[in-house]
């Protein structure tokens, strides 16, 4: 594994994070919760230190499954958890009110079982608070001890510069993958300049970056509504991606690496990525995507990789 240090913070994090928004087992399939305790203790004992959770998934469920797996080895990891985002029922309802983020912060402290979290993040913005509130709100719960750093996701470059000029922001989590690339153009520069670091989500896609789809997979609309959040699984996409997907797999056999490792290798190598955020539902899967920290491509592959993903990306926006 490879580590890294988060931004302008004393966090060293794995070059590989795990992601555990499955682990609510209500909106990206179902897991039995032993299971997910059972990955997320593998992907620790593989070098995997960063854990990224949110109140949102499974409406708190995420979170209590961490602080279960993470029982007895807390110094050995980092807790990434969120606010601002909060679930009624099937909806994703978005509240960056002072009230709600204290409301929200006990929760998270007392689901995952800690008296801190390592870096706490807003999930997305609100358009209805202004950002000044929140970030005072933020700026005290940080003095009270309830958290260590903190980050923002989903934000772009006129909310960075605004919130950057109220408080310390060490980290940015956006999507990023060989799929989705507009981090790139106006944002990339500003993280380098600030000297943030990049916690990036959804680094397969949803997984069709594994390249074990040989069709489009027909998910449990009930329990799996991914690709209503990942548009690469939609009928016009699909057949775009494939061209990818068929690079991925001759460079993953060149190197005796599996797709999913060359697409996470892809992404931790890109310049501004601190970790890579992968969802992983079992044991196997957390081996794998650790060791894709492992290795190295040689820069005609990863040109490769980067020219053909900007060619999907620009079938799939034209
Ligand atoms: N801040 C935000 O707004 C935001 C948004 C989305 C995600 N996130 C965070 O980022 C994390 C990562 O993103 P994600 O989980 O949405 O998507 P992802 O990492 O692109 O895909 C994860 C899924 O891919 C499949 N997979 C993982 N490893 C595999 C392997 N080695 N081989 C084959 N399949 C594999 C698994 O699903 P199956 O086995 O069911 O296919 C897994 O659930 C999330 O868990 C969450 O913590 C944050």
């Amino acid at each position: 594994m490879k580590y890294r240090i988060l931004g302008d913070s004393d966090l060293k994090v794995s070059a590989v994070g795990l992601g555990t928004w499955a682990y609510g087992d209500d909106t990206f399939g179902s897991i039995e919760d032993q299971q997910a305790v059972n990955a997320l203790r593998a992907a620790v004992d593989s070098g995997i230190n960063l854990i990224d959770t949110a109140p949102a998934y499974g409406d708190g469920h995420s979170e209590v499954i961490v602080g279960k797996a993470i029982e007895g080895i807390r110094d050995k990891v980092v807790i990434a958890t969120k606010c601002g985002v909060y679930r009624d029922g099937e909806d994703y309802v978005r509240d960056l009110s002072p009230s709600r983020i204290r409301k929200d912060i006990e929760l998270s402290l007392s689901r995952l079982n800690i008296e801190q979290i390592d870096l706490y993040q807003i999930h997305w913005p609100d358009p209805d608070i202004p950002l000044e509130e929140s970030v005072e709100e933020l700026i005290k719960l940080k003095k009270e001890g309830k958290f260590k750093y903190l980050g923002v996701s989903n934000f772009g470059r006129d909310l960075l510069t605004q919130i950057t000029n109220m408080t310390d922001i060490i980290s940015l989590q956006p999507q990023y993958s060989l799929l989705e690339r507009k981090l790139e153009n106006e944002i990339l520069p500003f993280i380098i300049e600030k000297k943030m670091g990049i916690l990036s989500y959804g680094t397969l896609g949803g997984g069709i970056l594994s390249g074990k789809y040989t069709e489009i997979p027909d998910f449990d609309d009930e329990k799996d509504n991914r690709s209503e959040f990942y548009p690469f699984f939609k009928e016009e996409n699909w057949s775009y991606v494939q061209e990818l997907i068929q690079l991925i797999k001759e460079i993953a056999a060149n190197y005796d690496k599996t797709p999913a490792q060359i697409s996470i290798n892809w992404s931790i190598t890109r310049p501004g990525i601190t970790t890579a955020l992968v969802g992983t539902k079992n044991k196997k899967q957390a081996q794998e995507n650790a060791a894709a920290a492992d290795f190295q491509l040689p820069d005609s592959e990863m040109e490769l990789l980067t020219r053909k993903s900007n060619k999907i990306i620009n079938q799939m926006n034209s």
